[in-house]
């Protein structure tokens, strides 16, 4: 091939004969496109004609994570037979590829696996099971609604996000002492969960509650109260038509390892689609998890070392694989409770008087906080407590904007000195080196995008994130409310914040300038809010029965290669130059 000829596209379509009830299709592609920014575009049209139902078009998924961008349109449906049986049907869609030119290959597959479930079983409204988890958190509840398709692989559903809900108010702990309050504030979601679940899948749908620190809070304060909150929810969720697997307080262990599930799952570290058509365990190492909750924080990573304190050992066993893991959960050191924490460290040592000030909050900023309500109506707060405290005091509390102030005092939160084990985190807590990367959620990425906001420093290494908290810490609430555009209640705390994390992952968890870099802030991954919710419905899916298992056994084993296609789309970049340069010279014909 001359370099004028320049693109060589090679298509392979292996195993084109069909199943039963196909046809066949046809594919095209448009001739490779290089962008102003030096990004390469292409679009594949595909064409498919089938005997019976074919509505679900499959979608393509691309390898090695070069593309950045997979713009798919609607499904176009001819259904030519107009009695309504779908006896011959055509399906039409268009995808087009954004992709970054750092390889010199790329994958698009095609995953067809749901289609042919759907093909095989007509009766069935969809293909896909659900499971429902509300992740009742101490500020907050959410539900995640996950789908999958009805087989498993070995033991574990492959599972994705559907949708997500908001619950409306504050955590269901908030709800203490009122009666009905809980289990009302979950209706609007629950609402949206009957419309979301095809009515014949409903009675299958596990649907479960976690809730995490918040409650364990409660469970402290009052055992009896904490007990009631749990079955006035669990008896509003009973009464949904769906299958109903339990309302429980997850241990901070558990929490802490269905977050490390949840990141690995979704970056495909334990399976991933493989494009000779069957799911492959991709061998790579995990990551580790980093929750900053409202109320606690965890801390998992997988280790080889000895773990010197079995309390922080979890073995899990996913995809036929074990797993080893270090899994700590600190109580009382979530963004919340940091805050009620700093300001009672700040009223115990300047003694509780009218006006207290807080290094951490901006110069000059006021507010006026009630004692009990708002500072020391928590366990977390026990040990700061003044005799004699009058829960109906109210101080004012002023801003002084003094980084150095600030940080001493939180890092006087922290008990650093002392440790029973060969070595400790804090508050003589055990835990070896950190080792791999990271993915530090929740409240770490909203900390980490606001410091980026404010400063335009990005969270990279230990020296970052002290130069950062500097200069947070010392601009003034209208700087900072200009910079990030967020109200005041989310922001009048940000330099505490960036001083905690700072804090905790370098002094609390030892990241260093070596290891800090590979901690990377997100939200979500893969499509999907990255928490324990996921990694919970993981395990639950676990136990669904797989109906689809005999279903996609059903087909005789040869029809498989004929429904996955694969395309290979080698790109030889260096040629795909010239094609740019030399595009006069270069016509249709030279796509093979
Ligand atoms: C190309 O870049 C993407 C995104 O930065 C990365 O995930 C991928 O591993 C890279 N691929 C190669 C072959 O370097
Ligand atoms: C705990 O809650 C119950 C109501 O469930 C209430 O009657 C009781 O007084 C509470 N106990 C304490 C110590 O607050
Ligand atoms: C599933 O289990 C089989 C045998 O138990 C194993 O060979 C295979 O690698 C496993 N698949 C994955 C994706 O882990
Ligand atoms: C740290 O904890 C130990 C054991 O609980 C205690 O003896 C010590 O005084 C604490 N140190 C600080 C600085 O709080
Ligand atoms: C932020 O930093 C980047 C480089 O790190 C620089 O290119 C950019 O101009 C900066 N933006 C602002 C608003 O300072
Ligand atoms: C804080 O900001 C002021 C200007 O707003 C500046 O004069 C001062 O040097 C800064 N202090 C520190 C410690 O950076
Ligand atoms: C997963 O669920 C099973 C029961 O279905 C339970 O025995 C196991 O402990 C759970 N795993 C974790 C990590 O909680």
């Amino acid at each position: 091939m001359e370099t004028g000829a320049a693109l060589l596209l090679l298509v392979a379509l292996l195993g084109k004969s069909s199943a039963v009830s196909f046809y066949g299709d046809s594919i095209s592609f448009s001739p490779l496109q290089m962008n102003t920014d030096g990004r390469y575009k292409v679009t594949f049209f595909h064409r498919e004609n089938g005997r019976n139902d074919c509505q679900n078009q499959a979608s393509l998924l691309c390898e090695g994570g070069v593309c950045m961008d997979l713009d798919e349109s609607d499904t176009l449906q001819t259904d030519q037979d107009s009695s309504g049986q779908g006896r011959w049907c055509q399906t039409e869609k268009r995808t087009t590829a954004t992709f970054q030119a750092n390889g010199t290959s790329f994958t698009l597959s095609w995953d067809e696996v749901d289609k042919a479930m759907i093909r095989k079983s007509q009766s069935s409204p969809g293909n896909s099971m659900y499971g429902i988890v509300l992740d009742a958190g101490s500020s907050h509840t959410s539900m995640y609604i996950y789908k999958w398709p009805a087989g498993k692989q070995n033991g574990t559903g492959i599972v994705t996000q559907h949708s997500e809900c908001k619950v409306q108010g504050g955590g269901i702990s908030s709800y203490a002492g009122k009666h009905g309050g809980a289990a009302k504030s979950l209706e609007e979601c629950m609402k949206h969960a009957l419309k979301e679940i095809p009515t014949s899948r409903q009675h299958q749908t596990p649907l479960c509650l976690g809730a995490t620190a918040g409650m364990r809070l409660l469970n402290i304060v009052n055992q009896t109260e904490s007990e009631r909150v749990l079955q006035e929810v669990e008896k509003k969720l009973r009464s949904y038509p769906f299958l109903f697997k339990g309302a429980s307080i997850l241990s901070g262990q558990a929490e802490g390892a269905y977050g490390w599930v949840t990141v690995n799952y979704l970056l495909e570290n334990f399976v991933k689609y493989g494009f000779v058509g069957h799911w492959l365990n991709p061998g790579r190492s995990t990551i580790g998890a980093l929750d900053l909750g409202g109320a606690s924080t965890q801390i998992t990573f997988q280790t080889s070392k000895k773990l010197e304190n079995q309390d922080n050992l979890m073995k899990l066993t996913l995809y036929g694989q074990t797993y080893t893991l270090y899994t700590q959960s600190f109580l009382c050191y979530g963004q919340d409770q940091i805050i009620r924490k700093l300001l009672a460290h700040l009223i115990k040592t300047q003694g509780v008087k009218s006006q207290v000030f807080n290094p951490c909050a901006p110069q000059k900023f006021t507010i006026s906080t009630k004692l009990g309500e708002d500072v020391f109506d928590s366990p977390c707060t026990e040990k700061y407590r003044p005799d004699n405290l009058d829960p109906q005091m109210t101080i004012t509390v002023v801003g002084t904007g003094n980084y150095q102030q600030c940080v001493n005092n939180i890092k006087e939160i922290f008990n650093f000195t002392y440790c029973s084990y060969s070595m400790c985190s804090f508050d003589g807590v055990f835990q070896p080196r950190v080792t791999g990367s990271f993915m530090a959620f929740s409240a770490y990425y909203f900390t980490q995008k606001y410091i980026k906001e404010i400063t335009n420093i990005t969270l990279t290494s230990p020296s970052r994130a002290v130069e950062a908290a500097k200069l947070i810490c010392n601009m003034t609430m209208a700087k900072i409310m200009e910079k990030t555009k967020a109200e005041e209640k989310y922001i009048k705390n940000v330099c505490t914040m960036s001083n905690f994390v700072q804090v905790l992952l370098t002094n609390g968890y030892h990241f260093d300038e070596a290891s800090f870099p590979s901690i990377s802030f997100q939200e979500k991954a893969g499509g999907a809010s990255v928490g324990w919710a996921l990694g919970y419905m993981l395990n639950v899916s676990n136990d669904v029965p797989a109906e689809g298992l005999s279903m996609m056994k059903a087909l005789p084993s040869g029809s498989w290669a004929g429904i996955i296609f694969l395309f290979i789309v080698f790109v030889f970049f260096a040629l795909v130059y010239g094609v740019v340069i030399n595009r006069n010279r270069t016509t249709r014909s030279d796509i093979i």
